[in-house]
């Protein structure tokens, strides 16, 4: 049966896994998806080796031009960065017709309704599993597994730099600063750490979680954001006296005011669920009226937890799998709003 051709931009971290994985599960993604997924063309900043297998993809200089190539169906966006050559390239391969799936939640935050309204108008997919909670699958958990819900509250863990820094200050009395070299090293952090550490990251894939768990516009500017960068070890061993962990928290919730969306340091009781997850592991916890809670924990960054979840999204397209991005029409999403921020213990 005819193959579902990918033409993929970045092979970084992600880029290069998903290369991998597409080559080492060939067989069972194909028998899957009842079609072959096929990597026929690639680009990068540069041409070095990254250890993968290539043979016979072609190489594209400009990532716009790969977007519309066309011998592809689906383009694959791993570049970051929540401006161009990512938005232009996203932008001109859904308006040629072609389905896409990014790993961008920095791009998705800013111009998600925008991307989602030119993929509705083009009929085509804009996919996102692997922008929030890398390896978790809580994209299509909120908009397909828990659509016969009505949610009141979304939060958790979805920064795994952060994590990883917080468990490591904590249980081994490393500084901050060699946590962070240490998360980075491993592929974890963004190209530029400060998106993690100041809590933009979380707070871009909670505006994402709390578009498709309430219905709201995504929007950065809504959410009231702290990070963990004032954070010191003697901080948490004071935590650690009193029974609780520090966290960093994004919390989506439903108040009579509207959707609260914040992003802060958070002191946890240490018997919590959430305070057992450490290091890169990230936690969504979810409460929804039908199926009351549900916590979903696993690997919150890395190269081979984030290409799972790209795969995901390319196994839905080759399926022919078809959804409202946001899990609503992008002209039926309510604005966002930033609200007061209130005095909250806990999550
Ligand atoms: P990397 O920095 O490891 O890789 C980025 C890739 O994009 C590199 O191959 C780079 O080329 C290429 N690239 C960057 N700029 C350009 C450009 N202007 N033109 C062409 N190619 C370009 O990033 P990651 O793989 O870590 O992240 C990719 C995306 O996935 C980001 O949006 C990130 O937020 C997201 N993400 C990352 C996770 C992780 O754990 N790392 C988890 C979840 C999401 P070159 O190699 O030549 O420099
Ligand atoms: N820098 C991000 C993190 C990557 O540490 O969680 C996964 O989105």
């Amino acid at each position: 049966s005819k193959p579902l051709k990918i033409g993929l931009a970045g092979l970084g971290t992600v880029g290069a896994s998903v290369v991998r994985l597409l080559d080492t599960h060939a067989t069972s993604l194909s028998a899957r998806c009842g079609r072959p997924l096929q990597l026929v063309a690639v680009t990068a900043r540069s041409r070095k080796d990254r250890g993968i297998k290539l043979d016979g993809v072609r190489w594209v200089d400009d990532p716009v031009k790969l977007a519309t190539d066309p011998e592809i169906d689906v383009f694959v966006e791993l570049m970051g960065g929540e401006g161009d050559p990512a938005k232009a390239a996203v932008e001109a391969a859904l308006k040629a017709g072609k389905a896409v799936v990014t790993a961008n939640k920095a791009m998705l935050a800013r111009h998600g309704v925008a991307q989602a309204k030119a993929a509705e108008a083009s009929n085509v997919q804009l996919a996102f599993e692997a922008a929030v909670a890398g390896g978790i699958p809580i994209v299509k958990t909120l908009r397909e597994s828990l659509v016969g819900n009505e949610f009141s509250r979304v939060y958790g863990i979805l920064n795994g730099t952060c994590n990883y820094i917080l468990t490591r200050m904590e249980l081994e009395g490393l500084s901050f600063g060699d946590c962070l070299k240490d998360a980075q090293r491993l592929g974890y952090a963004e190209a530029d750490p400060t998106f993690d550490i100041e809590g933009h990251d979380t707070a871009q894939k909670l505006a994402i979680l709390a578009s498709l768990a309430f219905g709201v516009a995504v929007d950065p500017e809504a959410v009231y954001v702290e990070g963990i960068s004032s954070i010191a070890p003697e901080d948490l061993r004071a935590a650690d006296e009193l029974g609780y962990r520090v966290k960093l928290l994004g919390v989506a919730v439903k108040t009579e005011q509207g959707i609260e969306q914040r992003v802060h340091p958070t002191m946890v009781p240490k018997t919590s669920a959430i305070a057992q997850v450490m290091g890169v592991t990230n936690a969504v916890a979810i409460d929804v009226d039908a199926a009351k809670e549900i916590i979903l924990v696993g690997p919150g960054a890395g190269g081979m937890a984030t290409a799972s979840s790209v795969i995901s999204d390319l196994a839905d397209i080759a399926r022919g799998t078809h959804v409202p991005p946001f899990g609503l029409p992008s002209s039926q999403l309510k604005p966002s709003a930033k609200l007061p921020m209130q005095h909250h213990e806990g999550g």
